[in-house]
């Protein structure tokens, strides 16, 4: 038996909190890669992240490098290499910056981890993880891209401060693009079992689907650069229904083949970007490793 093993591109805010929660979790050996110019940061924070093991009690080997030979067979790669937002940009600000460092760093990781599941975080993210899908030319199955996890967590946080209950005990769903039209869907929102518009008004539930669609927005307005605590943990969550082979169920960026009545040429056509990827909940099990 070998741990898995899981690489993440780019050692910056997203990337290090990824290393921070997979370790935390002990999903496996980890390998934080950045560009040779960011070598020091990328090892610093893997030797930073490994001292924490004595005291959090994780075993796993994490590693800082900016050679992609150490990242060879692993068995999920995260992409966050790359431009987050400023304050007044938009996600689609970024394409022109990030479709190329995607592109670069996506070649690279198919190259050496042929094999591997990929999770793409980088944004705007539908647009990358259609130009990493490109590049690498790896079946759909095993691309997919981070967005629906924080989306839906953050939604179900500004319902909870609302209700004042358990985030534990909100489940729900969300659809469409990484962007501010995607789709929260309080019509499959419940807590405790019981359907959310028994328990707020409809003009609090507007609320809460407004600010979860604005959400990314609104800590970039505080902070002057996007977040990365609940971006990191969404995507450890994917590492970690991947990793475990959970059959988890989680709204993310996946290829539909008529799925929700989306068609790869219908949305074609519709789009400028040409992408049949949008947020989408399905099965765990269609992209499990083995399939
Ligand atoms: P950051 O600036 O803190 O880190 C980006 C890192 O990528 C830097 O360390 C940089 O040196 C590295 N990098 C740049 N080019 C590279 C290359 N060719 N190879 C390897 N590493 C490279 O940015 P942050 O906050 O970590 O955000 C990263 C990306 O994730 C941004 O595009 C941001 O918009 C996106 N993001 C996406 C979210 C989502 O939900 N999908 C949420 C939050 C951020
Ligand atoms: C977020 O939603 C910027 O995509 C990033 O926080």
């Amino acid at each position: 038996m070998r741990r898995a093993k899981i690489s993440i591109i780019g050692a910056g805010n997203v990337g290090a909190t990824c290393a921070h929660w997979a370790a935390a979790k002990e999903l496996g050996d980890i390998v934080l890669v950045d560009i040779p110019d960011r070598v020091g940061v990328a090892q610093g924070k893997a030797l930073d992240l490994a001292q924490c093991g004595p005291i959090e009690r994780f075993d796993a080997n994490i590693l800082g490098t900016s050679d992609y030979m150490d990242t060879a067979n692993s068995d999920v790669v995260v992409i966050t290499a790359g431009m987050p937002r400023k304050p007044g940009m938009s996600r689609d600000d970024l394409i022109n910056v990030n479709v190329g460092i995607v592109k670069d760093v996506t070649a690279q990781v198919a190259k050496h981890s042929p094999n591997a599941v990929l999770i793409v975080v980088s944004n705007p993210l539908d647009a990358m993880v259609y130009t990493a899908w490109k590049v690498s030319g790896f079946p759909t199955n095993r691309i997919l891209g981070q967005a629906g996890a924080l989306d839906v967590a953050r939604f179900r946080t500004f319902l909870s401060m609302k209700l004042g209950c358990s985030i534990e005990d909100i489940s729900s769903l969300l659809l469409g693009g990484h962007g501010d039209d995607m789709v929260p869907l309080p019509r499959f929102t419940s807590v405790a079992g019981i359907p959310i518009d028994q328990l707020l008004s409809q003009a609090d539930i507007t609320e809460c689907v407004e600010r979860a669609k604005l959400g990314g927005g609104e800590i970039v307005k505080l902070m002057g650069t996007s977040a990365y605590y609940a971006p990191a943990s969404g995507t450890i969550q994917m590492v970690e229904a991947i990793v475990k082979d959970k059959k988890r169920i989680v709204p993310c960026a996946a290829y539909c083949e008529d799925d929700y009545g989306v068609a790869p040429a219908r949305r074609a056509r519709a789009t400028s970007w040409a992408s049949p990827w949008c947020s989408a909940p399905r099965a765990w099990r269609r992209w499990s490793p083995s399939r």
